[in-house]
């Protein structure tokens, strides 16, 4: 039996980055999987993809900022595969042109993102909810990030945003545990998806990997295998959670980079 055979899944933002990785794994471990994207034609050619590779997808739109096609692709989900059992609520936008300091961030960004990032993830749980329910239980699985934990110098929007993302989590946790139905998060730290590596600086890349307490950075699949374990039963007494998929960049303590360099460069100077 493979780690989530016969379950149906719904993921957002699919059509690329984290969202294709985790419809990828989940179709290879046994899900039959809705790939909804802003981007069609992208996500039409993911569930080719799966299909030709033996698994069981179909790509369809969505547009979270929408959430009349929210409520499409939850009917379309269950229509065409008889239930859902899994939500992966992973569209989520960031823009650092306009999403600044509170003092200058442009509020009509600031609503966009909020629409999009947390009321999506609002939207898409409660007409999914009376489907699970119905299934006799569901994993919803929401994509956070490290940026709703912590303050930031710009993307005030996408931090509020996000830690709106983590406690709505435990809110539906809370409200829908007794109907068998789980609710978790993932928090992704920096992750080279094909956008990150587009649109960073190298010597961006290089910041975050100096405070990684790992030597590299994360990929889509690091986030994928771990939504994989929430969607499955294995994972089957964890509810409200946010897993940190960061690679301990924030876990120690933030001077310990700048120490090590002190260290190293004493200890060449012949001081230690
Ligand atoms: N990559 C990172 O470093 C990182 C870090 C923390 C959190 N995240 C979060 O992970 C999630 C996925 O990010 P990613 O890096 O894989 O992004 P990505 O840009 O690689 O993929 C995002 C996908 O969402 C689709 N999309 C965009 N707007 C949409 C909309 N309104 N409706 C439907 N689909 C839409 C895009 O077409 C694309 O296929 C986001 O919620 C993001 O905030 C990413």
């Amino acid at each position: 039996m493979r780690r989530v055979e016969n379950k149906v899944a719904l993921l957002t933002g699919s059509a690329s980055g984290i969202g294709l990785s985790t419809a990828r794994l989940m179709a290879k471990e046994g899900a039959k999987v809705v790939i909804a994207d802003f981007n069609l034609e992208g996500a039409q050619q993911a569930a080719e993809e799966i299909r030709t590779q033996g698994g069981e997808a179909v790509g369809i739109f969505i547009d979270a900022a929408d959430s009349k096609t929210i409520e499409e692709a939850v009917e379309f989900t269950v229509h065409h595969y008889g239930k859902i059992n899994v939500l992966f609520n992973n569209v989520g936008l960031t823009n650092l042109q306009k999403d600044l300091d509170v003092v200058n961030i442009d509020l009509d960004e600031w609503d966009r993102l909020l629409n999009v990032n947390l009321k999506s993830v609002l939207m898409g749980s409660r007409l999914a909810i009376p489907h699970m329910i119905e299934a006799g239980g569901g994993s919803i699985i929401n994509t956070a990030s490290m940026a709703g934990f912590y303050g930031d110098a710009i993307r005030a929007a996408y931090g509020a945003s996000k830690a709106g993302v983590i406690n709505l989590t435990r809110y539906i946790a809370t409200q829908y545990g007794k109907n068998k139905i789980r609710c978790n998060a993932v928090a992704p730290g920096l992750i080279l998806t094909p956008a990150a590596k587009r649109n960073m600086d190298p010597e961006v890349l290089d910041i975050f990997e100096k405070y990684n307490a790992l030597p590299y950075h994360g990929e889509a699949d690091d986030i994928g295998y771990t939504v994989l374990f929430l969607a499955s039963d294995e994972s089957k007494f964890i509810t409200g959670q946010t897993i940190q998929v960061e690679g301990g960049h924030y876990m120690g303590n933030p001077s310990s980079p700048d120490f090590r360099e002190y260290m190293n460069k004493a200890k060449t100077e012949g001081q230690v």
